[in-house]
């Protein structure tokens, strides 16, 4: 709404209000007839008066709906104004649950980033959260409810992309691209095709993010779920940390793995990757892996530009956990060595970051 319009609404509120008090106005007994009368004339003269001058105000009188819609439906420009065959479709929504204002015209993209955990989406998300027009909104769908079956998903996410999802990502009304990060898991593998048509129906954008190295991805989860059942920073569970003392404390862990289960763990986790990207390469996608962003940061300029949004610096407070070589982070690293070597998880074993 308008701030004139407001306006208009809140003077025709006055105005009824007005007659409404000096309807109630009854004329008591005690007084004699004539003045009765006069009174009463004096009162319907004012209230005439008064509603001849707010209905000259607000011009239209008595259609202000009319005038409402007409302002509120006035198109925005064409979306597919600024498209190249690459961009992604542009929409307006229109939140149920507050005005985007003079943003009402921003066209906004729709993304979700489709990932598995301990693969650094977490860390990717708050950089993503600390560009001004981006809101991404957590991983929504680890609540069981909504992912129940397909109309549970569609409609959560018709009310994300409607900017209807009050999260603590949620932006001003000037976001541009919005979305959230949906582990495979989570219903998005056994849904895909009805998923797959929804995000080609309403031009939704997927960003796979993945960890090239596994065996890695396996250190952090063992790690993760022993810090669940210990709690070692003060007593509460921490997936990420923002200082290095704590970093150190969860690092300090070093888990056994089961060289039994290495390699089927290895390839199950392979296979995911490999059916997710099958299921959705119709959709307008890219796919990035989490070593290539910690080591080459102009990888995140390549998803801003795929999200369509200005290049801005993007920042996280997250800080990494486990940062030593693998050797020296896994409990029975000699048998899980000789388990790797000569498959064609080995370089798994050597791959260390290079910062
Ligand atoms: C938008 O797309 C439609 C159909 O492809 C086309 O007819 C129209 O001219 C386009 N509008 C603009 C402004 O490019
Ligand atoms: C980004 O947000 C700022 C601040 O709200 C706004 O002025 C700007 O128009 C937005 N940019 C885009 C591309 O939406
Ligand atoms: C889908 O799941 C929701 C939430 O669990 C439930 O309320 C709804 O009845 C289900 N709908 C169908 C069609 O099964
Ligand atoms: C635990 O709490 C103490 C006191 O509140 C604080 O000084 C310390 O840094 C905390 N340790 C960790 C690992 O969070
Ligand atoms: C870093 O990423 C950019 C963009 O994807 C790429 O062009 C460049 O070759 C990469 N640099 C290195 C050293 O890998």
């Amino acid at each position: 709404m308008s701030k004139d319009q407001r306006e208009e609404h809140k003077m025709a509120e006055d105005c009824f209000f007005f007659n409404k008090d000096t309807l109630i106005v009854k004329p008591q007994k005690k007084h004699p007839p004539l003045l009765r009368m006069i009174v009463i004339a004096l009162v319907m003269i004012s209230g005439v008066y008064i509603c001849s001058v707010c209905l000259k105000q607000r011009g239209l009188g008595f259609a202000p709906n009319l005038m409402k819609i007409d302002v509120v439906e006035q198109p925005c420009p064409d979306p597919n104004i600024s498209q190249d065959g690459n961009a992604p479709v542009v929409h307006y929504p229109q939140p149920t649950t507050y005005r985007r204002n003079e943003c009402r015209c921003t066209p906004v993209r729709f993304f979700a980033i489709l990932s598995m955990q301990r693969s650094g989406s977490g860390w990717f998300e708050t950089l993503l959260n600390s560009h001004i027009n981006v809101s991404s909104n957590g991983e929504i769908f680890s609540v069981k409810e909504r992912r129940s079956n397909i109309s549970s998903i569609t409609a959560t996410m018709d009310k994300v992309y409607n900017l209807d999802w009050l999260s603590s990502a949620a932006k001003n009304e000037c976001t541009a691209a919005v979305g959230f990060k949906w582990m495979l898991n989570q219903g998005l593998m056994t849904n895909h095709e009805e998923i797959v048509s929804y995000f080609n129906r309403r031009g939704v954008s997927a960003i796979f993010l993945f960890r090239r190295n596994l065996l890695r991805r396996l250190v952090s989860i063992l790690a993760n779920e022993h810090d669940r059942n210990l709690k070692q920073l003060n007593g509460t569970h921490k997936a990420h940390v923002h200082s290095k003392d704590e970093a150190d404390v969860l690092a300090r862990y070093k888990p056994t793995i089961d060289a039994m289960k290495v390699i089927p763990t290895l390839n199950d986790n392979d296979k995911w990757v490999m059916d997710a990207l099958e299921y959705f390469k119709s959709t307008r996608h890219i796919v990035l892996y989490y070593e290539d962003l910690v080591n080459n940061r102009t990888k995140l300029k390549d998803v801003l530009d795929f999200l369509k949004v200005p290049q801005l610096k993007l920042v996280s407070r997250h800080v990494k956990i486990h940062t030593k070589p693998l050797s020296e982070q896994v409990e029975n690293w000699d048998a899980i060595s000789n388990t790797l070597k000569g498959t064609k998880y080995e370089s798994f074993l050597h791959s260390d970051y290079k910062k």
